[in-house]
């Protein structure tokens, strides 16, 4: 395992893999790794010669009164757990390694970004693309991977490879979760036992929800179905519960198939998001 700090180094190590014709995968994190970062990296593996993860906490991704400063780093940890799953390469720039200049070039998500978490994370999915487009160009992977979790940061991502042309294959893998249903996530951290024991509502919500979708295709009921779930098992808010084409993130309309069905619920402080993507065929929405 290398673990390189340096935009130098990185690029030393792409140029002599792509001068042997290596196939790379690369593995964007925040770092505090979990089961669902490694199960990307797993996958990574099986697919490509030469795995890099980047672990970097961006901050151009984070609001002014986000966890920016209090978001979990562990280096050491990651390290050994991202060589337990056969990564290569581990990039950790520092904020000035990444972002030297104060540069007046950005990336704007559009519409996509405007709903879901882009309605209260005003900024955010262009910090990510920011960030996302640097390691696309530094690393030149063959394929990239990112977590079903962040689905609209992988529908944003998606129209940015499209839209701006960047020779890469985007792999979707799906949720991990715990034993109890709850999406595995680095915030999960944050959560008191209380909390923790109230969070799995929401995949079950999400669950009745689509239950509810299939037999009525009432989208207005399964919405209502799911919040009472979360209203009445959580101590919390919810921020958004909405069904989406997916992945243009449109109305869903009759002509819709595939969809995502989303939440995002403050417990406590801790924002936890999850959702489900999947067919409702048009024909059977009351939309
Ligand atoms: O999903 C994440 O962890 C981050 O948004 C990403 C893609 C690594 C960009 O910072």
């Amino acid at each position: 395992m290398n673990v390189i700090h340096t935009i130098e180094a990185l690029r030393a190590i792409i140029l002599e893999n792509k001068q042997k014709g290596k196939r790379i995968g690369l593995v964007p994190t925040m770092g505090y790794l979990h089961e669902g970062h490694l199960k990307l990296a797993s996958q990574a593996r099986t697919e490509n010669d030469v795995v890099i993860m980047s672990i970097f906490v961006n901050p151009t991704q984070f609001g002014p009164n986000e966890d920016f400063e209090s978001y979990p780093r562990d280096l050491q940890r990651d390290t050994k757990l991202a060589t337990s799953v056969g990564v290569d390469v581990i990039f950790a720039p520092s904020v000035e390694e990444m972002y030297p200049h104060d540069g007046g070039i950005s990336i704007l998500a559009g519409h996509q970004a405007t709903l879901l978490c882009g309605a209260s994370r005003l900024g955010h999915f262009d910090g990510v693309l920011q960030v996302v487009a640097k390691l696309f160009n530094l690393i030149q992977p063959d394929i990239s991977y990112f977590g079903q979790k962040d689905a609209q940061q992988v529908a944003i991502i998606q129209t940015m490879v499209r839209d701006y042309n960047f020779p890469v294959e985007l792999r979707i893998v799906p949720v991990v979760r715990e034993e109890d249903g709850l999406a595995k996530s680095s915030r999960n951290v944050y959560l008191s036992e209380t909390e923790r024991s109230q969070a799995p509502a929401i995949q079950q919500a999400l669950q009745l929800a689509k239950r509810e979708l299939m037999k009525s295709g009432n989208v207005e009921k399964s919405i209502q179905l799911a919040e009472k779930i979360i209203e009445e098992n959580v101590e919390g808010r919810i921020d958004y519960l909405t069904l989406l084409s997916y992945p243009d993130l449109a109305e869903v309309t009759t002509e819709t198939d595939q969809v995502l069905l989303a939440v995002a619920v403050y417990i406590g402080k801790t924002r936890l998001i999850d959702n489900l993507i999947f067919s409702f065929k048009g024909e059977h929405a009351h939309v």
